[in-house]
């Protein structure tokens, strides 16, 4: 318990970690039983929204994949996977990550390789997709920088995932910029390559639900059979990929629900955010609009 009370005070910090936060192997167990499960459904979130796009990578590489979280996201959404690697500082976490996935019956994530690799000095494992979740909070700015530059050399395309909170956003942002500048084009969750119109005070970001477990109950001290993980996101093609398909307006809160209508607060393709509402009268678009929830396109 202590060592999960360690980590849910460190995930509450803004403020970069000085020495590596899965150090120990108890350090490690309680992060896959605290955190992995959110971490792991965030990016379901994630990479099945992209799947939905036609993302469609053979190969993946995860920085800082820890027990790997994205390992597992990656072969529930990508049907032609055929190679995964998780690259991370701490040999105790990619110990783990290996008996988790030893037993399992997906031959590409049963065949996942997890290497030792230190950011700064990753090893050329290049991929088709190249994922960073839940990582950059642990990196100093310049680190977080070159970290990006780093990921952009090894893949077509890059998923960042960070906590839904302000700074998580910030950081988020900061990416999103850094991908434009090098004239890689976003796949979401923008639906634009414009400036992100959010008012200051703001923050995109979304929400998934997972079932907790009664093991999981009692680790975090909830009651609650779920928990809802929030998270900020951004992903990227380089300019010699393919286009995926054409985003809609993302929806960027829990929709309002109202008789004969629904109300969204959106993100447009145009670059612009604000409110839409569907009407009854929209027929078909409506019935769509009524089962669209927070973080889905637009109907
Ligand atoms: C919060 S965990 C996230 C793990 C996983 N990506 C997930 O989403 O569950 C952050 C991971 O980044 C790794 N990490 C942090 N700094 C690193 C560095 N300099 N080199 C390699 N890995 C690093 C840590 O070891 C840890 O496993």
């Amino acid at each position: 318990m202590a060592a999960t009370a360690a980590l849910v005070a460190r995930y509450r910090s803004v403020a970069a970690a000085s020495a590596p936060i899965l150090a120990s192997a108890t350090q490690v167990v309680a992060y896959a039983a605290y955190r992995m499960p959110a971490t792991h459904a965030a990016l379901v979130s994630v990479l099945g929204d992209l799947a939905a796009a036609g993302l469609s990578p053979r190969s993946v590489v995860d920085i800082g994949g820890g027990t790997g979280a994205a390992a597992w996201a990656a072969a529930e959404c990508f049907d032609g996977l055929e190679s995964i690697v998780v690259l991370d500082q701490v040999a105790e976490a990619l110990r783990l990550g290996r008996v988790l996935v030893a037993d399992v019956t997906d031959p590409v994530l049963a065949a996942a390789r997890f290497e030792q690799a230190e950011i700064g000095s990753l090893p050329d494992r290049v991929g088709d997709l190249v994922t960073i979740s839940y990582v950059l909070s642990e990196l100093g700015a310049a680190q977080q920088r070159s970290l990006v530059a780093e990921a952009m050399r090894l893949g077509d395309c890059l998923v960042v995932v960070e906590p839904g909170t302000p700074d998580g956003y910030q950081r988020i942002l900061a990416v999103r910029q850094q991908l434009l500048d090098a004239g890689w084009r976003l796949v979401g969750p923008c639906p634009h390559q414009a400036d992100c119109p959010l008012k200051q005070g703001d923050w995109c970001h979304f929400a998934t639900r997972l079932e907790r477990s009664a093991e999981h109950r009692r680790i975090k001290g909830g009651e609650l059979s779920y928990e809802d993980e929030k998270f900020s996101w951004v992903a990227a093609t380089s300019p010699s990929s393919p286009a995926l398909q054409a985003r809609s307006a993302r929806i960027l809160r829990h929709p309002l629900k109202r008789k004969g209508m629904v109300e969204f607060q959106v993100c447009r393709p145009d670059g612009t955010a604000g409110r839409e509402v569907v009407s009854r009268r929209a027929g078909s678009r409506y019935r769509a609009a009524r089962d669209a929830d927070w973080g889905d396109e637009l109907p």
